[in-house]
């Protein structure tokens, strides 16, 4: 997970020096991390304010402590009661901009409670009572920021920033500014802009060191982190993100912390110690799982299943994805996440990458087919267009394109390569690839249904496929699509025991085994594959280094 600032609070207003002082007081020590102490402040200073008939202090201290038990973890609705409670003093004593505080402190509760359009709403709402303070107008717009950030929409993210730090630059709030800094810093990071992410950080982390926010500086150091890996900076990374771990191992936040474990797996990882990799990100996860984060929980199995795909441990990889792939379904079951769905895409690009990776290096046991898992995928999923199939169909697939001879791993390499026909005994032996294929995945769990395919890609329509001889229909679609495709591919390249064919002369023995497959999926084939002028280029074979890449986000 990152973290981007949202801004529940302001500076201190002049007052009746009671009341005044101890939120003074609860400030520094909230400031520092200290939420117990800052929360006593508050309740004491709101006690103060109201028996004195001060209504700016006590709706300044009720929403302060609002925000205080908010961040302690005690539940949404002790924070939101108290800030309503800010908001009724404020509106019956007339003051716009207090009660503005206020409604920007609830939105915020909903911002971070995934509800983006009421956070929207109330914020507007607040800027339009409290937008005359310059102060208060730079935190909401900052906010808006936010919220347009998690849309994804990084313009209007970043004209919301912009206008929030004019709005602090002419009210001299350097809290704001560092604020703002930071999250323009995360907005170059998304945007692959390392060096503005650079500049924002540091100029992030130099005012919040200044004004002594802990908070904001561990953040500074966590999401600098990102920066340096990416720039392959890994002395600087190791030490931001162990500066990181210490910020928030001090302030006891357990995100926080799971966030720099992860950061110093990926680093162990990209430096090839993968031990310490596994340690770091097996640390993060159990943080996170334990601390009921799961989106950073996820993010971890990732960035784990990465480094599992690169140590050539491919089940666990594959297992790490799915563990990843249920915590998104149940967030996005629960909550209308967007960030959610971004996140998930990306881990079914990894999917990709993992199963991709793992068909070549099956290939590279056959010198004959390398390249073969790549292009049964291209012409397949053209295929299954051709069908009309839908994205989760083609997904399906592709995958199942990229593993359709998993099982190949178990046969002999010399069979695999024998020149010549193979002997009956031998046959059998390569026929049970399906089925080794499918034990191998037996204990994974894919969000595509890609087990048949693997099983069933050699099955005819005319009932003389193997291994269970299925009949026309019996035979799952997909499996029919990779089977069509598997075979013209093996009639156009070069084989251990004959050369390639033409494409002409390989359509031509195809259509005399028409009856090998269903009369739609042989029709689909011809058309996205078979006319002479339907078929696609040639793909290149990625070279399987190009996808190191993505393990960095
Ligand atoms: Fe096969």
């Amino acid at each position: 997970m990152r973290y981007r600032c949202a801004s529940p609070s302001e500076q201190d207003a002049p007052g009746p020096v009671d009341a005044r002082a101890l939120i003074s007081l609860g400030r520094e020590h909230e400031l520092a991390g200290r939420l117990r102490e800052a929360s006593d402040q508050y309740a004491d200073a709101a006690r103060r304010a109201h028996d004195a008939g001060d209504a700016a202090h006590e709706a300044e201290a009720l929403r302060r402590l609002g925000v205080a038990h908010h961040r302690r973890g005690e539940g949404p609705d002790l924070g939101r009661d108290l800030c309503r409670r800010a908001h009724d003093v404020a509106v019956a004593a007339g003051l716009p901009v207090a009660a503005a505080e206020a409604l920007n402190c609830l939105a915020g509760f909903e911002l971070e409670q995934a509800a983006y359009d009421s956070a929207r709403s109330i914020f507007t709402a607040a800027l339009e009572l409290g937008g005359s303070s310059a102060r208060l107008r730079g935190r909401i717009q900052q906010n808006l920021g936010v919220l347009a950030n998690i849309r994804g929409d990084l313009d209007e993210a970043q004209a919301h920033y912009q206008g929030a730090l004019s709005a602090f630059e002419s009210s001299d709030d350097r809290q704001g500014m560092a604020l703002v800094y930071h999250n323009l810093g995360m907005i170059s990071a998304d945007r692959r802009q390392w060096t503005d992410a650079d500049r924002y950080y540091r100029r992030s982390s130099d005012l919040a060191a200044a004004q002594g926010d802990v908070q904001l500086r561990g953040l500074c150091l966590l999401n600098h982190t990102e920066v340096f890996l990416a720039q392959q900076q890994y002395a600087s990374a190791r030490q931001s993100a162990e500066a990181a771990l210490q910020v928030f191992d001090e302030l006891g936040s357990g995100d926080g912390k799971a966030a720099a474990y992860r950061f110093l797996g990926m680093l162990y990882r990209e430096t090839g110690e993968p031990a310490m990799a596994e340690a770091r990100l097996r640390g993060s996860i159990d943080l996170a799982r334990d601390g009921a984060f799961p989106l950073e929980e996820a993010e971890s199995l990732r960035e784990l299943a990465l480094l599992f795909q690169q140590t050539g441990r491919n089940q666990d990889s594959l297992r790490s994805l799915d563990h990843a792939h249920r915590l998104f379904r149940r967030l996005e079951a629960n909550l209308d996440v967007v960030d959610v769905a971004s996140r998930a895409s990306r881990l079914e690009e990894t999917y990709l990458v993992v199963v991709r990776n793992w068909g070549q290096s099956i290939e590279s046991a056959d010198r004959y087919t390398f390249g073969h898992c790549e292009r049964v995928a291209t012409y397949a999923e053209s295929v299954a267009r051709a069908l009309g199939l839908d994205a989760l169909e083609q997904t399906t697939i592709r995958v199942g394109a990229y593993l359709h001879d998993v099982g190949k791993v178990r046969v002999p390499h010399e069979i695999l390569n024998k020149p010549g026909p193979l002997t009956p005994d031998e046959f059998r032996l390569m026929q049970d690839h399906t089925i080794y294929g499918v034990e191998l995945l037996a204990s994974i769990q894919f969000p595509w249904d890609i087990k048949p395919i693997i099983r069933s890609h050699h099955e005819r329509a005319d009932g003389r496929g193997y291994p269970d001889a299925l009949r026309g229909e019996e035979i799952p679609l997909s499996a029919q699509v990779i089977g069509i495709v598997d075979v013209w591919d093996a009639l156009t390249t070069d084989r251990s025991y004959r050369k390639a064919m033409t494409h002409e002369a390989a359509l031509e023995q195809m259509a005399q085994s028409r009856g090998w497959w269903r009369k739609s999926v042989y029709e689909a084939f011809m058309a996205a594959i078979g006319e002479p002028n339907a078929q696609t280029p040639f793909p290149a074979v990625q070279p399987r280094q190009q996808f190191r890449s993505t393990a960095l986000p």
